[in-house]
């Protein structure tokens, strides 16, 4: 009989990425999201790559009188939590929101969790609970700075919340998995980041201006005292990131460690500049891509990437694909959406 996992927010990006990798692993999974940032096509998507239309229920987890009936309806083995509000810029004009959604959602999932056996959950966090790090790469025990915004903070507060709620006894476990930038999409072409108005992230701002519908990047700052003087990060591709989910949610599910609760960063170990992604682009693409150096984005941290070590040697995953497969990808994305009329 298959596992079966709940994925909240499971028609967004890396949800919906890691739907496909999860049902390529031999799991059932059910998708609860509220479209209020991805689109329910992306369910064709999904089954036109594993053969597998999930399961889809149209939800929010602030709703908890609704995740009630669905729990007594499913028995769900293992929850990946991706649900949540996620643009940095936005959650500083819109904090009240961010805080609602993003921490009664989780409450009201860590509530259920105990009467109806659910085994575990598996969290999306982010690298941004490091804030600025002292020190690059960055590991699991780096210090949890006082967040850069709101977003950030909804973050470090999940994080705790699932440490305090297993701590009091629960009888629950929990993987934390702190992504640094997640970039590309499925090579089928099926699957992608769509950004919904304009793109905050980096990537999709590219590969729109690339494809012409964007007029120019803006690139936030070219004086960081880093290499070329533009901000560094650590560039993951989302299949990657997907599969890493996999691995995690079986290593809870089969009880694997002592530890209730552990945390993973999920990087690649590198860093690249953004004048490097941009050089990059142009190289896999063939197009010169049209920017400018503009002032700095305020709450940008100047460098970070990850030291993947735990993840590697604990977790069993390393991510695989390289950079310019990884802008391929998203190139490749970008076009086919163009074709389809999408954007
Ligand atoms: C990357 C770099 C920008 C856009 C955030 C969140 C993180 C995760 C990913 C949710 C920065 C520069 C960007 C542009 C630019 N979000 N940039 N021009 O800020 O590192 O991470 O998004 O899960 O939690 O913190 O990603 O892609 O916005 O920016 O120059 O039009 O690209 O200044 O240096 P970021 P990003």
């Amino acid at each position: 009989m298959a596992q079966k996992i709940l994925v909240t927010g499971g028609t967004g990006y890396i949800g919906s990425h890691t739907v496909v990798e999860l049902q390529n692993a031999g799991f059932e999974v059910i998708i609860i999201d509220n479209l209020s940032n991805s689109n329910v096509d992306v369910l064709d998507g999904i089954a036109k790559i594993s053969g597998i239309r999930p399961l889809f229920y149209e939800m929010d987890c602030t709703d908890k009188n609704a995740l009630e009936l669905l729990f007594k309806e499913n028995s769900f083995d293992g929850i990946i939590h991706f649900a949540a509000s996620k643009a940095v810029g936005e959650s500083v004009h819109k904090p009240l929101m961010y805080y609602r959604n993003n921490l009664v959602s989780l409450i009201n999932l860590l509530e259920l969790m105990p009467d109806n056996n659910v085994k575990g959950i598996v969290f999306s966090s982010s690298c941004t609970v490091y804030g600025e790090p002292d020190k690059n790469p960055i590991d699991e025990n780096a210090p949890i700075k006082p967040a850069a915004s709101p977003y950030g903070n909804t973050k470090q507060i999940n994080e705790e919340i699932i440490q305090d709620f297993v701590h009091s006894g629960a009888p629950i476990k929990s993987i934390i998995l702190r992504y640094f930038n997640p970039i590309g999409a499925h090579p089928s072409g099926e699957i992608g980041e769509l950004p919904i108005g304009v793109p905050q992230n980096l990537v999709p701002y590219i590969t729109q201006t690339g494809i012409g519908i964007r007029e120019q990047l803006s690139v936030f700052g070219n004086d960081y005292n880093t290499p070329d003087g533009s901000c560094i990060r650590d560039f993951i591709n989302v299949v990657d990131l997907a599969k890493a989910h996999v691995v995690a949610i079986e290593r809870m599910l089969q009880d694997k460690s002592e530890d209730r609760v552990e945390i993973f960063n999920l990087g690649t170990g590198k860093g690249a500049s953004v004048l490097e992604l941009i050089k990059i682009f142009e190289k896999v693409s063939g197009v010169s891509l049209n920017y400018k150096i503009v002032d700095r984005r305020e709450g940008d941290i100047e460098q970070i990437w990850a030291q993947p070590d735990k993840a590697n040697n604990v977790l069993g995953w390393t991510a695989k694909e390289s950079l310019e497969d990884t802008i391929a990808s998203a190139w490749n994305w970008q076009k086919r959406l163009s074709e389809k009329g999408i954007m």
